[in-house]
């Protein structure tokens, strides 16, 4: 394989970094080596299709390593358990001096995508390097699950990162591991001339059998009538398994992935077709689908599928054309460990501060153009604190673990500072991590963690006028999470924008029993007298006294309680509780909150009733 060690140039001459110079390649072979498959990657996307590219080259790459090479069947295996090998402590030391694995390890670490089934899928390909042939249609399904469900999975969670909320466990639902057999047995009849040069029949013996049909026969491309009768069923079989997997499909997918789908049936039926009609050619060269034939099936494909991309996905992550080769993740862009001012991967290494746009960016406008409800300044409530309830619940509904639901829930808060930006709320507190969430599994914790930590590094949070302060206890926590939790609070000081907290390790109970404690020292150290207790001194002795009140306590996902969530604070909270589980909360859930909140009647023990007037959009204030 090429090493890529120093900056190559492109055609044009530009200067390219190693890690361009790797997804470029992915690109490369897959478009070369694998056309039907490329053609499918350019219907997603476009910020996912490097990641697609550099997962399908790893594989391509090393099934090639067992297919291709003249070596005998042991230096084959041993080449790919070496390269697995190598793989692996690149993805350890988050670089590579070989620009498929750079590439494939840029991807995991931007990404956070899951390693072991990463590699386990690669173990799969290296289970073939024995070379035998399999007996069953059972064993042939298991080989083909085991090497193929994973990387379409690992696209989905890519896709659950860019805010759209799309099945990962492909292989729960009903149909799709039939579309993968289909996808497989269509790739072995497309293999066959290069699998018989290299003397290997992949087909299950029983199917040889029922045809009476012998490998040696195959190999030597004899085209008899049973050759021929078995390649029709063969191509029959993978032509209704598809097909049957479209139809099982239809309705549990969502419509990006659904044209991705159909379009893999349709032009995998095409290439099914060819090999048919091609007959004993099929045995000695590979067949290819006319070009009208593809371009009939891809044309409106692509039309449609870039105009529902651009309506499903959050603004920004539909047009990110390239993005991963746009930014370096945790290798340098020369394929050098990265330095400190370099964007950080998602879950990456020790690094606690963000680059803090100066000045900040104005607020992003919502996708789909909703304009915040005009209220004066006046009648805003002065402080908003909000439960992000039902991340873990959103997240099981759809088959998905519980962190995809953390990392949905921080999409969504990403929307709503947005929306507090745009209507000048001062205050917004949100839940993060409460004491009581410690009970959860370390696994989802230190997700949870990953995720924070991620956000307030790269995500745009702080890219706005937003001013960052904790609100909780470092005890327990990660030193990672309180250095970035402490660095971007100092680096975000002089924001005056929206203040927004976060409750990291917060519990209100603790919260309450340390300003009782303060207060008892001070007592005993004779600087406060306990005659003179007063709402205010104790309030001043609160570990976060700089909070103020809560005005507007709101909690999504249907549960009606407050959980410990600043007690002293939201004494005299309005409570709007709402059903949506927070996932899917948007910006103009805040307004509606904000909205109800102005009809409020918060007569504070009194007995005047003043009603907070609204102004509807472009009304001046009167
Ligand atoms: C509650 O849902 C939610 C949490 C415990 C975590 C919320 C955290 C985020 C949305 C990330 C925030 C990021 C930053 C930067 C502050 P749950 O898991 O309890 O849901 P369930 O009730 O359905 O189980």
């Amino acid at each position: 394989m090429r090493r890529t060690t120093t900056r190559s140039r492109t055609r044009s001459g530009r200067a390219r970094s190693a890690l361009d110079a790797g997804y470029d390649e992915c690109r490369r072979l897959v478009r070369t080596t694998r056309p039907t498959e490329y053609a499918l990657m350019q219907l997603m996307p476009p910020v996912v299709r490097p990641v697609s590219w550099a997962l399908y080259a790893a594989f391509g790459y090393a099934d090639d390593l067992l297919d291709l090479s003249e070596e005998a069947p042991r230096e084959r295996g041993r080449r790919l358990r070496e390269w697995r090998a190598a793989l692996e402590a690149d993805l350890a030391s988050g670089t590579s001096d070989d620009p498929i694995r750079l590439a494939l390890t840029d991807a995991v670490w931007r990404w956070g995508l899951d390693l072991g089934d990463l590699l386990g899928a690669l173990d799969a390909v290296q289970r073939d390097d024995d070379r035998k042939g399999v007996t069953t249609w059972q064993e042939w399904r298991e080989r083909a699950h085991a090497q193929n469900i994973s990387w379409p999975e690992q696209l989905m969670r890519m896709l659950v990162r860019c805010g759209l909320p799309v099945p990962v466990r492909l292989r729960d639902l009903a149909g799709f591991t039939r579309f993968v057999e289909g996808l497989f047995l269509t790739d072995m009849l497309r293999d066959l001339p290069e699998d018989l040069d290299g003397g290997h029949v992949w087909f299950p013996a029983e199917v040889l059998d029922r045809f009476h049909v012998t490998p040696d026969e195959l190999i030597s491309r004899q085209w008899t009538p049973a050759v021929q009768r078995m390649i029709g069923h063969l191509a029959g079989e993978a032509r209704e398994w598809l097909e049957g997997s479209r139809r099982a499909l239809r309705g549990s997918l969502p419509l990006g992935p659904a044209i991705v789908l159909d379009t893999a049936v349709d032009l995998f039926g095409a290439e099914l077709d060819a090999i048919v009609r091609a007959g004993s050619a099929a045995l000695r060269r590979p067949v290819r689908v006319a070009r009208h034939t593809e371009w009939r099936i891809l044309a409106p494909a692509r039309a449609r599928a870039a105009v529902v991309w651009r309506l499903t996905l959050p603004p920004g992550r539909d047009t990110a054309m390239d993005t991963a080769m746009d930014t370096v993740g945790r290798a340098g862009a020369d394929g050098s460990p990265r330095d400190d001012t370099a964007p950080a991967p998602l879950a990456g290494p020790e690094r606690h501060t963000a680059r803090i746009a100066e000045p900040p960016l104005p607020p992003r406008p919502h996708r789909d153009g909703a304009r915040p409800p005009a209220i004066a300044a006046a009648h805003l409530p002065q402080h908003v604190a909000i439960v992000m309830d039902g991340n873990g619940r959103w997240a099981t509904g759809l088959g998905l673990p519980r962190d995809e639901g953390h990392r949905a829930g921080a999409v969504a808060l990403r929307d709503v500072v947005q929306g507090a930006l745009e209507i000048g709320l001062p205050h917004l507190t949100v839940y993060a991590f409460s004491t009581e969430n410690w009970k959860r599994s370390p696994d989802e914790v230190s997700k949870l963690f990953a995720i924070m930590r991620a956000e307030l590094l790269d995500g745009e949070l702080l890219d706005h006028d937003v001013r960052l302060r904790w609100v909780g206890s470092p005890d327990g926590l990660p030193d990672d999470v309180v250095n970035v939790l402490r660095s971007q609070e100092h680096a975000t000081r002089n924001r005056t924008g929206l203040t927004l907290n976060v409750c990291v390790n917060y519990g209100g109970r603790a919260e309450l029993a340390q300003a009782g404690a303060a207060l008892a020292r001070a007592a005993l150290a004779g600087e406060v007298d306990p005659a003179r207790v007063s709402e205010q001194l104790f309030a001043a002795h609160l570990p976060h006294h700089a909070l103020p009140d809560v005005d507007l306590l709101w909690r999504t996902s249907g549960e009606i309680r407050t959980s410990n969530f600043l007690p002293w604070h939201a004494h005299y909270a309005e409570l709007h509780f709402t059903d949506q589980p927070w996932p899917e909360v948007d910006r103009r859930d805040l307004w509606a909150a904000v909205t109800a909140y102005t009809h409020r009647k918060r007569r504070k023990g009194g007995t005047t009733t003043p009603t907070v007037p609204t102004r509807a959009p472009g009304e001046t204030e009167g």
